[in-house]
């Protein structure tokens, strides 16, 4: 039995989010409100398997005192760096290893990848032996569409749960939808009854659309997927993963802020510049917070933007 079977009904999962769910923005998250598991951002298995493996290893880095099991979300062709992908994992103490079959971006696609792979039935089930084999004792879980150009739920998640998967999450649109049409949870709701068929160890997570955990359980009661996997919804609400609504001051949001920069100092060196991008989801919803991004945007640094906060709120 493995994390995935002792999750609380519904659980929640934080989506990952290339360029955002590195390890410092989930120990965010993880303070405003936490998630019952985590994914890392989609790594490249051609990237840990090549000489210049340090990079691609930043990406993979676990946040010192976590206190749920984080899953180590990967990308690529090669069944055989599928399998020392997954002995790395396995070594450097992750909970789970995901397969990304999902991912829509054109080139990806086009070279077979992720969102590419859909349909592929053969060379998927080459990748999940692999993986198995390179890390037996580890959960093995996948993410993906309801299809690439057209929807094949059935089809496909028919295939997938014959896989013995640990969990298998279903973002309801297709590749060619990208984010561009409602996720279909009628879709996802089809998945949960071929699973009860086929694989009733596996369990099911829905993705697309959600908000926060309460829109979440509705969507759970009406679908009857075990787990809620939350994306973009954190951009609006950093408390998404709340047991209840509360008002959060902009206070609050700074202090999240101001931890945000402690973190990204302490870690791994970046560049300053894509630090910007997670200012609006603090500094939004509140008379003068456009403002206040406006200035934050002019900073060069993480100390320009703490003396920015501290002549902002005293
Ligand atoms: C900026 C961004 C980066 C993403 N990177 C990944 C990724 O690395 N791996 C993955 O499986 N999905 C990735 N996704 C897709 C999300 O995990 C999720 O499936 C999608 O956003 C739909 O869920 P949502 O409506 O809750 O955001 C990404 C999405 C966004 C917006």
């Amino acid at each position: 039995m493995s994390f995935w079977q002792q999750l609380p009904n519904p659980f929640f999962v934080l989506a990952p989010m290339d360029d955002v769910t590195d390890a410092v923005f989930r120990q965010i998250v993880a303070r405003a409100a936490a998630p019952d598991v985590l994914f890392t951002e989609f790594v490249s298995i051609d990237g840990l398997q090549s000489p210049g493996r340090e990079a691609t290893l930043k990406r993979l880095r676990i946040e010192p005192g976590l206190q749920q099991p984080l899953v180590a979300q990967i990308w690529g062709m090669d069944p055989d760096r599928y399998y020392k992908s997954a002995q790395d994992i396995a070594a450097l103490g992750f909970a789970g290893i995901d397969i990304n079959l999902g991912c829509p971006e054109r080139g990806i696609v086009a070279r077979g990848c992720c969102g590419g792979m859909i349909g592929h039935d053969h060379q998927v089930a080459e990748i999940v032996a692999a993986i198995k084999a390179g890390a037996p004792g580890l959960p093995l879980s996948i993410k993906t569409r309801i299809g690439l150009n057209t929807i094949i739920t059935e089809e496909w998640a028919g295939f997938l749960l014959t896989q013995d998967l640990a969990a298998l999450t279903i973002h309801g649109r297709t590749v060619r939808e990208m984010s561009r049409v409602p996720a279909r949870w009628d879709e996802i709701a089809k998945v949960v009854a071929l699973r009860d068929q086929i694989a009733p160890q596996t369990v099911i997570i829905g993705n697309g659309d959600v908000q926060n955990r309460t829109h979440g359980l509705q969507l759970a009661a009406e679908t009857g997927v075990d787990g809620i996997m939350i994306g973009r919804g954190i951009f609006h609400d950093i408390y998404a993963f709340a047991h209840e609504s509360a008002e959060h001051p902009p206070a609050a949001h700074l202090e999240l802020l101001r931890h945000h920069l402690d973190l990204y100092e302490q870690s791994p060196t970046k560049s300053f510049q894509p630090l910007k991008k997670f200012f609006k989801i603090y500094v939004h919803g509140w008379p003068g917070a456009a403002e206040l991004r406006t200035k934050l945007m002019e900073a060069t640094n993480p100390d320009e933007v703490r003396t920015i906060l501290t002549h902002q709120v005293g």
